[in-house]
């Protein structure tokens, strides 16, 4: 019999909400990932989804005993939980691996820094002790991202019986950036993670960031296990390492680096797109656009997604390519995200700010040249995905960007794609985009040029090939190749 599957990840598959005369209700959460892990998970006999409590209302449902079944929640110590999450993982960690320091000011490793570390690593723990307590003999854990890095050696150490995967969703930082992490936490960061029998991320470059770092840094004493014995698999390599040594685990061991590009369900996606809601939506932006081409951009208000660049090279456009003035509409959707972080405030606000500005720029009468919606709005970006000619993905970095992979599912009229380097989908798709370097808003702006100007058969073509591209790992066989990487 196959044995029992558990996966931990900060985000649970369902958050609660309380109404006023106290009763609690469970809501599954949206998105490819949370769908993809749950149908994948529902296969699985005995599977456990094991989550942090996010709110006040699932702290609640923890207390009274309210859970659903096959999840479990976490119910962290707020301010331990405060540090680990806003503290570490997504100002330290997040920023670290992509690469979105500004050094003249950040980091700053500090008695503050020290505290959240501690935090980190006791919220690191409590997902240990809950996946130890939880799991059956021999059971596969599949442990999700940045925020729980130390997760697969903290549960090595309690229960070596387990077979654990490790799976990074952000690029890896490269040696240079994970340099400036203090030695120990940069240490034991490398360490948890070789806990684990597999490490997996979307992308070869973040996995051989990973290995790069890893065997190059006196901080872990991993150089001496570094096998390059490579495996070409899909087109890619994978590398082993030994751990052992001075700070490993006694004995020998392997740990398999591997890529799995996460993709996306096309049948899903396209019912998703077509529900009577997104119809609507569609109606209605129809009505607002009128028969004027569309650059269509859908991410979080999140600064690794360089939406500010976006704006200034469909600014420079509407300069430089006075010819688009009047005949194209940017329509753009941010989701805000992690709104407890300054940064993250004041970047959402520069967003309208600059999308603002350019309206007033060049907005006529009957014209607004920017459509910017800022609220988690899925529906209207599914109809954006339908009404797109030309979808901009330029982030910095990322370590896949979903957005990529699902505008050319979704899009009716076939639609040309910019995508930026910094993205992990990059390394899937280049064939059939007009590429760009994050930082170059001038050929941003020329891209989107060429993108307008792209004859449509020519456009149909290039779509048709970035969806297959973009659907070859959708998400259960995603986590079925891991689970069968790990067997
Ligand atoms: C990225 C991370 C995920 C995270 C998501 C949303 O995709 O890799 O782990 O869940 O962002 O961020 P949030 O902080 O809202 O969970």
């Amino acid at each position: 019999m196959a044995s029992q599957v558990l996966v931990a990840a900060n985000r649970g598959p369902l958050s609660y909400a309380l109404s006023d005369d106290g009763t609690l209700s469970a809501r599954r959460g949206g998105g490819g990932l949370v769908s993809g892990l749950s149908a994948a998970l529902a296969q699985q006999p005995e599977a456990l989804w094991i989550c942090a409590a996010l709110s006040e209302a699932d702290r609640e449902a923890v207390r009274r005993g309210v859970a659903e079944p096959g999840v479990r929640m976490l119910d962290i110590d707020p301010t331990v939980y405060d540090d680990a999450y806003n503290g570490i993982a997504n100002s330290v960690l997040w920023f670290t691996h992509h690469h979105l320091y500004d050094i003249p000011r950040e980091p700053v490793f500090d008695a503050r820094f020290r505290r959240q570390w501690e935090s980190y690593t006791a919220y690191n723990q409590a997902f240990a002790e809950a996946l130890a307590e939880e799991a059956a003999d021999g059971a596969r854990v599949l442990v999700q991202d940045y925020h729980l890095a130390l997760v697969p050696g903290a549960l090595r150490a309690l229960r070596p019986d387990l077979r654990i995967a490790h799976f990074t969703h952000t690029p890896w930082a490269s040696y240079e950036f994970m340099r400036m992490l203090p030695d120990d936490v940069r240490g034991q960061l490398v360490w948890g993670m070789l806990g684990a029998d597999l490490l997996g991320f979307h992308a070869w470059r973040w996995s051989a960031n990973f290995i790069s770092g890893a065997t190059t840094d006196d901080a872990t004493g991993v150089a001496d296990g570094y096998m390059p014995s490579g495996t070409p698999e899909r087109g890619v390599w994978h590398r082993r390492i030994v751990p052992g040594g001075k700070n490993g685990y006694g004995e020998k061991r392997f740990t398999d680096v591997r890529q799995f590009p996460l993709g996306v369900d096309a049948d899903e996606l396209r019912a998703l797109a077509h529900r009577p809601e997104v119809d609507e939506k569609l109606a209605q932006l129809r009505a607002e656009v009128g028969d004027r081409k569309t650059i269509v951009r859908v991410d979080r208000t999140e600064l690794s997604k360089n939406i500010l660049r976006g704006l200034l090279a469909y600014r420079e456009l509407l300069t430089v390519h006075p010819e688009w003035r009047g005949r194209v509409v940017h329509l753009a959707s941010a989701y805000p995200s992690r709104q407890d972080l300054a940064v993250y405030r004041a970047y959402t606000e520069a967003v309208r700010e600059l999308a603002a500005e350019i309206n007033a720029e060049f907005g006529t009468a009957d014209w607004q040249p920017v459509l910017v919606s800022v609220k988690d709005d899925f529906t209207r970006s599914l109809a954006a995905y339908r009404l797109a000619d030309v979808a901009l993905v330029n982030p910095v970095r990322d370590g896949m960007n979903l957005v990529a992979k699902e505008i050319p599912v979704v899009s009716e009229a076939g639609c040309a794609l910019v995508l930026s380097t910094g993205a992990g989908a990059y390394e899937e798709l280049q064939k059939d985009v007009l590429t760009v370097n994050p930082f170059d808003v001038t050929q941003t702006a020329e891209a989107l040029h060429a993108a307008l100007s792209m004859p449509a058969d020519e456009r149909a073509e290039r779509t048709k090939r970035l969806a297959a591209a973009a659907t070859a790992l959708p998400p259960s066989a995603w986590f079925t190749a891991q689970l069968d990487a790990l067997s």
